[in-house]
């Protein structure tokens, strides 16, 4: 990193629509991402772990090389793609929607649409994740153009073996023009969003943290969640919510017999608070569709899976409410990088399969663990 003791970045907070509540979110100006100081690099991790998500417009010309050193600076030791490799399984629910970059392989391509050639990848046809392939019921045919929903609450992270990535980075190469969207919960509440076509909307953990009653904070900060092995495979027959924030319980994950070999030192059992590095506020920061047991700090085990994902969703749905939700409006040259350990993300809309779109996705497993509510 170039030595300099200044820098020109400034911080601006983004805006916000009325009616919204949302207390995150930063447009970081000023900044040249192919070179970046130990001046700038400051400014740019207190900026991303004060308002969650960051965003630098205007970076088309930023290579996939340059995305992920940037993206390397806030865990260094940190140079594996966050899944690993688990991403080659056909059965994982990862698996359609996301492409490596042969010469880069942390970094991901997402989108829609028919591509001839990107970064070497030739002839590849990107899918959008649609919510009818994940959701247990999906908006009709004929309300689909106009109409969507959240496709599935999440955090970048393996949740097997491999640590959460510290951050994500989103770089938008091609963005199709935007309209707007109905986005529906089609849960118990009448709750209603307008998105940008295509937007990928984040909530705030620390909110969602800040929400619950004092009873829930004393449990989620004496609680562990336990992650299934292979998560994304063990849970790929069953169907999430409306509201993409967790699954169905109908008794359809698979057997353990029939996941690939489980070791038991790779499982995942997380603290269910994760504490902020720099302001030392705890997200509650749970992977809704990949949770399998709750484990208390007095050595108690809930491990019913329909009471474990009844607890976690009361616990989170509060925090997904419409004013609470940043959705972004994607334009081409927007790079954003997401605090991976204090926000939930979720793609939206949905594309015509002729409409291209292209984003590039970089974050590599962490090389620490998660830091809970006692450190
Ligand atoms: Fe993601």
């Amino acid at each position: 990193m170039p030595h300099s003791t200044t820098s020109s970045i400034t911080v601006h907070r983004v805006p916000v629509p009325e009616g919204s509540a949302i207390d995150f979110g930063a447009e970081l100006r000023g900044a040249d991402l192919e070179n970046v100081c130990a001046a700038d690099f400051e400014i740019i991790r207190q900026a991303l772990y004060e308002h969650q998500v960051i965003l630098f417009k205007n970076q088309q010309s930023l290579s996939p090389k340059a995305q992920y050193n940037l993206t390397n600076l806030f865990d260094p030791p940190a140079t594996g793609y966050g899944h690993g490799k688990t991403l080659d399984a056909k059965r994982s629910v990862l698996h359609p929607d996301l492409k490596t970059i042969p010469h880069q392989p942390q970094v991901q391509v997402i989108g829609n649409g028919p591509v001839a050639e990107f970064e070497g990848l030739k002839d590849i046809t990107l899918k959008h994740p649609h919510h009818k392939t994940f959701h247990k019921h999906a908006i009709s045919e004929e309300d689909d153009r106009e109409n969507t929903r959240f496709y599935r609450w999440h955090i970048d992270a393996a949740l097997y073996d491999l640590e959460p990535p510290y951050v994500t980075s989103l770089m938008a190469v091609k963005v199709p023009k935007t309209q707007y969207m109905t986005l529906r919960y089609d849960d118990e509440s009448n709750d209603k969003l307008q998105v940008p076509r295509g937007s990928t909307a984040f909530v705030s953990s620390y909110k969602m943290y800040d929400l619950l009653s004092e009873a829930d904070k004393e449990f989620a900060r004496t609680t562990s969640v336990q992650y299934s092995p292979h998560p994304y495979i063990w849970i790929s027959p069953a169907k999430s919510r409306s509201n993409g924030l967790g699954m169905e319980s109908d008794g359809l994950e698979l057997d353990y017999s029939v996941l690939p070999p489980i070791d038991e030192s790779k499982i995942k059992v997380l603290p269910m608070c994760w504490k902020n590095p720099v302001t030392g506020h705890l997200a509650l920061q749970v992977h809704p569709s990949a949770v399998q047991k709750l484990i208390r700090d007095d050595g108690t085990v809930i491990d019913d899976l329909k009471e474990v994902r009844e607890i976690v969703y009361r616990m989170q749905r509060p925090g997904i409410a419409p004013e609470l939700v940043y959705a972004i409006d994607w334009e081409e040259g927007d790079l954003a990088i997401f605090n991976n350990h204090g926000v939930l993300h979720t793609v939206t809309g949905s594309f015509l399969p002729e409409e291209v779109r292209i984003f590039r996705q970089c974050n590599m497993a962490a090389s620490t663990p998660v830091v809970g509510p006692d450190a």
